[in-house]
């Protein structure tokens, strides 16, 4: 399996080591190509793989093309590789709000693979949705699921239009849960303690209830009953939580990134 990368930045270099400690692909097959010297460096080095200033000899005989560019440079990128993308080829793209359509048309190429990765993904505690145009082969499938398998988790979709959805949920999520650590190590610090006290807590108190939600299976709102003493003091910040419109400006806040997304994606 050779894989090339266009665009060697942060999502890129996860996923090169996730592929390369899983053992999909030797470094001597993958293929990098990105315009930052020193960024080519450093992937060379501490990876032994492959890199290239030129994208098209980057990706010149690979199976699998990774389009993994910002997406401000879609376009000029599209253009670029049209000429070069050969028909056997599969790109998967991990450019936020790039369509498939778009992808298609801008690249002249009809097997796309869409994935919306999110930050986590860099320590393979990810989550990942992802979805394909029709030409793609089954083989192909089953080699991004185990690509996208070493970024932590990942769900095939259907439909595209659910691709927007989980941008805003999983792919933003991260920042709306380090929003929310955030305000607890301040609450924490605000009753006098010292801030790395309280970032103990909170993390562990973060990460321990996910995995309580996980084991026990129970619906969040069971647990959370279960900590709610009757006119106790967990009842009491509750009752601020909803005072202040907790639960609404939760919802309104992933539903306005949901919509941005559905812009941003219908103004290419
Ligand atoms: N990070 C995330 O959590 C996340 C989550 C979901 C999706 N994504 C998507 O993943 C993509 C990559 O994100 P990232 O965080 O890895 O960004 P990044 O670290 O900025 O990586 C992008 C890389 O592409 C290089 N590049 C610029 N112009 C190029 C060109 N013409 N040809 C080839 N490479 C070029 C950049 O080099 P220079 O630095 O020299 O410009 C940079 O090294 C984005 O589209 C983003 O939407 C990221």
């Amino acid at each position: 399996m050779k894989i090339s990368f266009i665009g060697g930045g942060v999502m890129a270099e996860a996923l090169i080591k996730g592929i390369l400690e899983a053992g999909i692909a030797a470094p001597s097959s993958i293929k990098v190509g990105e315009p930052d010297k020193d960024r080519r460096n450093h992937l060379a080095e501490e990876h032994c793989i492959e890199v290239a200033s030129v994208n098209a000899d980057a990706m010149n005989g690979s199976d699998l093309v990774v389009l993994s560019v910002k997406p401000q440079i879609i376009q000029p990128v599209m253009k670029e590789l049209q000429s070069q993308v050969q028909l056997e080829q599969t790109v998967m793209s991990i450019v936020a709000g790039a369509k498939i359509s778009t992808l298609i048309d801008g690249l002249s190429h009809p097997s796309i693979v869409r994935v919306m990765p999110n930050t986590p993904a860099q320590i393979g505690a990810g989550m990942t949705v992802w979805t394909t145009s029709n030409d793609v082969q089954d083989t192909a499938k089953s080699v991004v699921r185990d690509i996208l398998t070493t970024l932590g988790k990942e769900i095939y979709v259907n439909d595209e239009k659910l691709l927007d959805a989980a941008t805003a949920l999983s792919a933003s999520g991260p920042a709306y849960v380090f929003l929310f650590i955030e305000a607890l190590i301040d609450a924490g610090v605000y009753m006098g303690m010292q801030r790395d006290v309280a970032r103990e807590l909170v993390l562990q108190t973060v990460s321990g209830s996910t995995r309580l939600v996980e084991d026990s299976g129970l619906h969040p709102g069971h647990l959370k009953d279960m900590v709610s003493s009757p006119g106790g003091g967990t009842v009491e910040a509750l009752k601020s939580f909803e005072k202040s419109g907790f639960r609404g400006a939760v919802l309104e806040a992933v539903n306005s990134a949901y919509k941005k997304y559905q812009e941003l994606g219908d103004s290419d």
